[in-house]
């Protein structure tokens, strides 16, 4: 895949912080910061070439949305799908989670475009809605999908939280519950390899989007460079950082905000992204 400038994901971020700031100060469910932040990636995507969809649901009583985009061509009897919320917690902008993963899958889908890249395999990419509320968007989409549609989805990979300041190096483990794909986690694991960073496996279980996809029997992954776990003295040794604090100590605060990434991991995770869909897709 090709080597995606972070300058780029961070412009994505500098505008779902504005549009945060403009909205409130967050981009939560049912607040309209939502639905300026999911608009301002579907623009992107439209001018772009792709076909994009607004899925609506209902939440706690407020209409939620999931954004679809396809990449027109490849065979859609194996379609490879690559997603993460575009909700935020309603304490702050959510900038880390999960626009992080919004913004690279967002510049990663816009390079599709660029480069024109025309798989032998369909992709897909979504924006999910009210994650933070329950993973309700993403369990919509897939309990609302048709059996001969979710047949035709060979894949899911997952982006929630790509540049915690204190940054981990994790890829979903495959044995997990519900479980996850071996050939999903060893791509990712074999791109950090493949660029000097030593990543560990993490069992996210129903921490995210990628679960209801996994339920459902498809193969899953994804990547995480951590929450509020504290990292310890030898992922401070191998990954840099501070041992003793927690991965990201601005998870579902205020605080999380431009200030809260890491260039370095948001940088190494959207060229992980790239990766895997280059690869998965092939
Ligand atoms: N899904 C969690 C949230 O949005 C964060 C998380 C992501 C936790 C991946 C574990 C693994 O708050
Ligand atoms: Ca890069
Ligand atoms: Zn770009
Ligand atoms: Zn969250
Ligand atoms: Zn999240």
């Amino acid at each position: 895949g090709p080597d995606i400038p972070v300058a780029e994901v961070q412009a994505h971020l500098t505008e779902l912080s504005r549009i945060a700031g403009e909205n409130g100060g967050n981009r939560a469910h049912g607040q309209p910061g939502y639905r300026a932040g999911l608009d301002y990636v579907r623009a992107r995507l439209d001018e772009a070439g792709y076909t994009t969809a607004l899925q609506e649901f209902t939440a706690a009583g407020a209409t939620g949305y999931n954004l679809v985009a396809d990449w027109p061509g490849g065979d859609e009897n194996a379609t490879v799908m690559f997603g993460g919320h575009a909700d935020s917690v309603s304490a702050g902008p959510g900038i880390n989670d999960n626009g992080s993963g919004s913004a690279g899958l967002l510049e990663v889908a816009l390079t599709v475009a660029e480069q024109n890249l025309q798989p032998t395999k369909h992709l897909r990419f979504a924006w999910w809605g009210a994650e933070e509320l329950g993973l309700v968007g993403s369990t919509h989409y897939v309990e609302n999908l048709p059996d001969a549609e979710l047949a035709k989805i060979a894949g899911y990979v997952n982006f929630d939280m790509i540049g915690s300041p204190n940054a981990g190096y994790f890829v979903y483990a495959s044995g997990s519950q519900p479980p996850g794909s071996d050939q999903i986690e060893k791509v990712l694991a074999d791109y950090f390899v493949s660029i000097g960073v030593q990543p560990e496996t993490t069992e996210v279980g129903g921490r995210s989007d990628h679960a209801a996809f996994a339920r459902a029997g498809i193969p899953t992954g994804g990547t995480f460079t951590g929450a509020e776990q504290a990292k310890t003295a030898d992922q401070a040794a191998k990954w840099g950082g501070t041992a003793g604090e927690a991965f990201d100590p601005c998870y579902h605060r205020g605080c999380d905000t431009l200030d809260n990434i890491d260039a370095t991991a948001l940088d190494r995770n959207t060229d992980a992204i790239a990766t895997a869909v280059w690869t998965l897709s092939a």
